[in-house]
């Protein structure tokens, strides 16, 4: 049980508004170096395959530039495998990837491409790279993962976050028993995708949640409030839902 969650900063869209124009402003090295200031205890970046946001020069600073842990969201391909060997980021989250999607759609079907990931995963491990697969909550991911000897998964939460009331309610236990049984299994589990200020709460309860990934809600927020007070704001909201979920089960 963890009585802090780790905030990992996904700065992907910081890249987004940069391409928008090419050139070079707004930074995402820059905004990684404020999120460290700001609090957060990692730096996620999601290296596409088509280069949307994250460029290989991004990655490449963020490498060379940043003191906290750089997490790359990465698909299963050998050029994805080749840039994470060449950089040894501190984590290597292995995520589906489509083309034609507008971001990550769901969690990696790892029960039905376990060939494909097994030499993926133990290349990455050999490495000294903690990998981590980001999967819908259930429990066959749950032990297709375990048994891929992946030490960490990342439940993917967009669900949960994109429905409302009894169906948000339905998610949100899904969530919470895959992180009981994965944490039983001796998976170091994590969670991300969509979490808003809104959302963040029920999901940071969780104790057995070891680290949220949250980006674009983030990014978007900075815009109103800059985004050293979206990013400290969110840690408020995580560490709050944390301590209070831990003083109920203790009382
Ligand atoms: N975690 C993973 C594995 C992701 O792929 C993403 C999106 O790139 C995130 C977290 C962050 O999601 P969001 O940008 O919706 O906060």
């Amino acid at each position: 049980m963890m009585n802090r969650v780790r905030l990992g900063v996904n700065i992907d869209h910081v890249a987004t508004i940069r391409n928008a124009r090419g050139g070079g402003h707004p930074d995402p090295v820059r905004a990684a170096r404020q999120a460290a200031e700001a609090g957060a205890d990692g730096i996620t970046a999601h290296l596409r395959e088509d280069r949307r946001h994250i460029s290989d020069s991004d990655i490449d600073r963020l490498a060379a530039e940043i003191d906290l842990p750089l997490n790359l969201e990465m698909a299963a391909t050998d050029e994805m495998l080749a840039i994470a060997l060449r950089h040894k980021p501190h984590a290597a989250c292995i995520v589906p990837e489509k083309r034609e999607e507008r971001t990550t759609e769901g969690g990696l079907d790892v029960a039905a491409k376990h060939r494909q990931l097994a030499p993926l995963v133990t290349r990455l491990s050999d490495a000294g790279i903690r990998v981590s697969l980001f999967i819908e909550p259930s429990a066959v991911q749950l032990h297709v993962a375990k048994a891929l000897g992946a030490p960490v998964v990342e439940l993917h939460v967009g669900a949960y976050c994109d429905s409302e009331g009894a169906e948000r309610e339905m998610h949100l236990r899904r969530i919470q028993e895959a992180a009981v049984q994965g944490a039983s299994m001796g998976l170091e589990v994590h969670a991300g995708h969509g979490l808003t200020f809104e959302t963040v709460g029920a999901v940071a309860a969780i104790p057995e949640i070891v680290e949220l990934n949250i980006g674009h809600f983030l990014i978007g927020e900075a815009i109103f409030s800059g985004l050293t007070s979206a990013i400290t704001r969110m840690r408020g909201l995580i560490d709050t839902a944390r301590a209070e979920a831990l003083g109920r089960a203790s009382a």
